[in-house]
């Protein structure tokens, strides 16, 4: 959200680019007149230049190289708009594929009748798997002739922002159990405290965007199962696999996070992050069309044919949807298997690495997501936002910040590995981050993290 700047008449300075400037150029208001591309493209592009480096962007879970093949592929395929079903079939038909893929990778059982859509991210994939969930209770309770007026979600403090959103947008008491100083995920026991018989939904997270941990979600569905059968309360679970979708099915196939949980009636995730596409593309999967009430799904024929829509948003690109069935072509299970395995290894050596420096604690290796999340061990005497600063003065982008509530005093500095993330950059990530702690804690001499880890090597 931005304040519109109509106060303004700032121009832009020439650069090199005023050979061709034969006019004033505003920065808030079209000029009368235009510029040739070439100038228009030079200006752009130089301006862009202050951004940071995307490669180097530890911040964002979001994919920052594709194959050049793929660049071509999603050039050639801009100019479609993913909503006009009927006027690119073949363009549904692989939305129709890849939903069915993803599906597939997260066990949607083959004995229900499981519905999907591709979305802008997991912020919508989300809202819609909360939204349809709230509609689903009201059904129940109007047919019970209960009240309907107090629905509320029980989630963890880990949860992302996107999930409070849905709260307040759509409505729903978020019922959100704290961290506390040694833990950041949401147990069973937490859900057990706030769950009642007006709970549209428990959220779980495989992989938060805070620590990069998981939550106790087989524990949750056992609870949920009793729940429904002593009580005769349905209370489904959404689990939030943003980040975890693309990895778990790839590094631990045997572990049981999805639809296989009997109480798991949705799944998002983003394809933009793990699935390494583009942004924005995500995806929500049902287990069972009943799951969706058919209320919510709009039909529209002004653009020709029947087309069944479930989303927030109407027109959108379908370039990313390309692009995720060319990397399933491209890399089938056998690729993303490699490439989850060579992230983790990264990010877990930089976990190790990062461990062995005395003035950190490691609060998650990176052994089952490739997040590393340190701590200091001496907050008193190490701020964590000086280190992430002097980062940047180094390219790198890596986020300090302080954990939600009660766990608010806890400063944690954390890197997402992604798949262009070298073994060289890691080694010259943790002798920057080695560096800026010796700077910041005064100690002079050799950089004692690059020095250690060299010892480690
Ligand atoms: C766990 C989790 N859920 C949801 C989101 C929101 O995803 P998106 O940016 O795809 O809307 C994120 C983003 O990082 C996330 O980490």
């Amino acid at each position: 959200m931005h304040r519109l700047r109509l106060d303004s008449s700032a121009n832009h300075t020439p650069t090199y680019a005023a050979r061709s400037f034969s006019h004033p150029i505003p920065k808030f208001a079209l000029a009368e007149r235009g510029l040739d591309p070439m100038v228009a493209y030079q200006l752009v592009r130089d301006e862009l230049n202050l951004d940071g480096n995307p490669v180097l962007n530890l911040a964002s879970f979001v994919t920052t190289w594709m194959d050049p093949t793929a660049d071509l592929l999603a050039q050639e395929t801009l100019n479609k708009n993913l909503i006009d079903q009927d006027e690119y079939p073949q363009t549904e038909e692989v939305h129709e594929r890849i939903v069915t893929m993803i599906g597939r990778l997260f066990n949607a059982p083959a004995n229900r009748d499981p519905v999907g859509t591709a979305t802008i991210g997991s912020s919508e994939a989300i809202m819609l798997g909360m939204l349809a969930h709230k509609r689903a209770w009201q059904r129940r309770r109007e047919q019970a002739g209960e009240p309907t007026d107090r629905p509320n979600m029980v989630i963890g403090a880990d949860v992302h922002t996107c999930w409070e959103k849905f709260a307040r947008y759509f409505e729903v008491e978020p019922r959100v159990a704290p961290m506390t100083e040694d833990s950041y995920t949401l147990s069973a026991a937490d859900v057990a405290e706030r769950v009642d018989e007006c709970t549209i939904a428990v959220g779980g997270v495989l992989c938060t965007t805070f620590t990069g941990g998981v939550d106790e979600l087989a524990e949750i569905n056992d609870l949920l199962v009793s729940l429904e059968s002593d009580k005769g309360w349905h209370v489904p679970m959404h689990v939030d696999a943003a980040t975890g979708g693309f990895i778990a099915p790839f590094s631990e196939p045997d572990f049981a996070w999805d639809f296989r949980l009997s109480q798991v009636r949705s799944i998002n995730v983003s394809n933009h992050k793990f699935g390494l596409v583009y942004p924005g593309l995500g995806t929500v999967v049902f287990r069972d069309r009943s799951d969706l009430p058919e209320e919510l799904v709009f039909h529209i024929n002004y653009l020709g044919g029947d087309m069944p829509n479930y989303s927030l948003n109407f027109s959108r690109p379908s370039n990313t949807v390309i692009l995720q069935y060319y990397n399933f072509l491209r890399m089938g299970m056998e690729g993303y298997r490699g490439i989850v395995s060579g992230v983790l290894e990264n990010a877990s050596w930089i976990g190790e690495h990062l461990g062995a420096n005395e003035h950190l604690q490691v609060i998650n290796d990176a052994s089952r997501f490739p997040v590393v999340c340190v701590r200091a061990s001496d907050p008193e005497r190490l701020d964590l936002a000086t280190v992430s600063e002097k980062l940047r003065g180094r390219g790198w982008i890596v986020p300090a910040y302080t954990l939600p509530a009660d766990a608010q005093h806890v400063q944690v500095l954390r890197m997402v590995i992604k798949e262009n993330f070298s073994r060289d950059m890691g080694d010259r990530l943790v002798g920057d981050i080695g560096n800026a702690i010796n700077s910041i804690l005064g100690s002079g001499g050799a950089p004692r993290g690059r020095q250690r880890h060299r010892a480690i090597c």
